[in-house]
């Protein structure tokens, strides 16, 4: 078993709405290894979004602990745990989320802007990561002149390009359809066999047969958490709806 990358202690978040308090996590007990591939799924309002912007560095508990490789995380001030984030963590979200007035390229170089990384140097990483995604001749088109596929992936390369140690993503086929999905979903595969640590929240059983482990949440906590012993190769799964299509 590799180092754990996250690890909850008896996490809780409480949002206080009104006069009231809604407790959102309560509490969340969880450990994910360096180079796991975890699905999060669970019904609406069962804390998977919380979960995930505590894990995401966007937010902080209100009790408990978060370690995020070996770092007490739980009450870092919001610059050190913005710090933590930019340095270690890509988002995939389901709406893309890309700026609608740059190219491919300037979407995947924002988050090199923050940081002290040389123009040119910027660039060239950029270009990088888009070939990985398979987008290498798309750098100069904007994201309407994409397909919702093309504009995950450059989504996908934008969350990559500070070599971050997690990559988070919540619904990230939720607006594509099922070929598409499954490609993403190839892409993941990939990416983690090459190392990255993989976390989604998803509603969809067959994404989450792409994942190695599979954590369900309900009203604030893990209810089942297990292992998927022969996760679906989403690669085979792609090469299978070709030969169909072709008979
Ligand atoms: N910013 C917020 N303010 C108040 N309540 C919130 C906020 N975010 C989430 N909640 C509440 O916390 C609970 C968990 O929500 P959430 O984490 O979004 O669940 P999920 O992503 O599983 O749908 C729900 O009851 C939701 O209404
Ligand atoms: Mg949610």
């Amino acid at each position: 078993m590799s180092a754990p990358l996250i690890q909850t202690e008896s996490l809780t978040k409480d949002y206080h709405v009104g006069g009231g308090v809604v407790h959102a996590l309560t509490p969340l007990d969880l450990t994910i290894a360096q180079g796991e591939f975890t699905a999060v799924m669970g019904p609406s309002g069962s804390g998977k979004s919380t979960f995930m912007n505590l894990v995401g560095c966007l937010d902080s508990p209100t009790s408990g602990r978060l370690l995020f490789d070996g770092e007490d995380v739980s009450r870092l001030p919001t610059d050190a745990l913005a710090d933590v984030r930019n340095r270690k963590i890509g988002f995939v979200f389901q709406s893309f989320n890309l700026l609608a007035r740059l190219t491919a390229e300037e979407n995947v170089e924002l988050p090199l802007m923050y940081g002290r990384v040389p123009r040119g140097e910027r660039r060239a990483k950029a270009v990088k990561m888009l070939g990985l995604v398979g987008l290498a001749e798309r750098g100069h088109h904007r994201p309407t002149q994409l397909s919702g596929g093309q504009q995950q992936r450059v989504a996908i390369a934008r969350a990559l390009v500070n070599d971050p140690l997690l990559l988070l993503a919540d619904e990230p086929t939720g607006a594509l359809d099922s070929r598409t999905g499954v490609e993403i979903m190839a892409l993941f595969q990939r990416l983690n066999d090459e190392g990255i640590t993989i976390l989604i929240v998803t509603h969809d059983p067959e994404v989450a047969e792409y994942a190695h482990r599979v954590v369900r949440m309900r009203d604030g906590h893990v209810i089942s958490d297990s292992r998927n012993a022969a996760p679906l190769r989403a690669a085979d799964v792609l090469a299978r709806m070709t030969a169909q299509a072709a008979e």
